[in-house]
């Protein structure tokens, strides 16, 4: 990629950044600022900003939340009391925003997850521009003004179409929510898609899953199930069986933000999983030949630029 002079913008990486902070400190020639942090034998989050603030006017604050989703929350709130000393125009990357798919309330007496998180970043703090890297929904830049949202999944998408040149792989979301992102997959690979059912009982957390009436047109075909969270892989592995019960020849993940929660991998790969592309947004890389990482950070650096010049 091109690089950027972006010689009047800092950047403070935290804790939960997987590495895009000294990335972009050689794509755009940025100072990039030192974060040290430790657990108090209570569990409670120290940082601490250890080097001194130079002249630039702005400043870009990276964070992932995941693992340890409030240790990392409260990191951000943390370094936004430090910098409130300054006068800067601070902006927020958040590669990974955890509590958005609680972005309203679907039993009584819930919070929505997604505003508190947004609400305590915004309220009493300076931070110009929040920019969520495929959030879960629209809520968070529908609901507030400073927050803009990063489609990873046109990044992925474009990537592998550049790899995939002459392939029409079907692409596939698992359920209504995902419907964009599927429009968006079959837009760049020129094919179609199909929208799978998902129904989620609220008090157990199970799931069902429905395949759509067409279903039988994915025969002989490869096709790519695009989501933007695969935590414990049931929604992927559900929607994977019924591909393979249905004759899906090679059947491939696209996924923004991989967590791999407990034996996620093992359920995704028994479901006949043949590749799993995720995005590198959080600070989890598991090595398997099933997964490919793709380094989103030149695109993402490229996106940000634009707006920070
Ligand atoms: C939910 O609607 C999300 O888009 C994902 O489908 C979901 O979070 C995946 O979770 P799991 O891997 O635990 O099924």
């Amino acid at each position: 990629m091109e690089k950027k002079d972006l010689r009047d913008l800092g950047i403070i990486s935290l804790p939960g950044d997987p590495g895009y902070g000294s990335r972009f400190k050689e794509l755009f020639n940025s100072r990039l600022y030192s974060v040290h942090q430790r657990i108090f034998p209570d569990g409670e989050t120290y940082i601490r900003l250890t080097d001194e603030l130079q002249d630039e006017k702005k400043l870009l604050i990276i964070q992932s939340m995941f693992p340890e989703q409030d240790r990392r929350f409260f990191e951000i709130l943390q370094i936004l009391d430090i910098l409130d000393n300054y006068d800067k125009d601070i902006y927020l990357l958040i590669l990974y925003m955890a509590y958005a798919r609680q972005d309203k309330v679907f039993l009584r007496g819930e919070p929505v997850s997604a505003r508190v998180v947004i609400r305590h970043i915004t309220q009493n703090s300076k931070v110009k521009k929040i920019y969520v890297a495929e959030p879960h929904s629209d809520y968070v830049s529908k609901e507030f003004d400073r927050v803009h949202a990063i489609n990873l999944i046109r990044i992925m998408g474009e990537t592998l179409r550049e790899k995939w040149i002459s392939r029409r792989p079907i692409i596939v979301s698992p359920d209504q929510g995902g419907a964009e992102r599927a429009k968006t997959l079959s837009e760049i690979f020129d094919t179609e898609y199909l929208i799978f059912r998902k129904y989620r009982d609220r008090y157990t957390g199970s799931i069902k899953t429905e395949a759509p009436e067409n279903i039988d047109f994915v025969r002989g075909k490869e096709t790519i199930i695009v989501d933007d969270i695969l935590s414990t892989g049931g929604t992927i592995a559900e929607v994977a069986s019924i591909l393979r019960r249905s004759g899906s020849e090679k059947i491939y993940v696209l996924c923004a933000h991989c967590l791999f929660v407990s034996d996620a991998l093992n359920k995704v790969l028994s479901s006949g999983i043949d590749k799993i592309f995720c995005g590198n947004t959080v600070k989890k890389f598991i090595e398997d030949p099933h997964i490919e990482y793709m380094d989103l950070s030149s695109r993402v650096g490229l996106y940000l630029a634009e707006r920070l010049l």
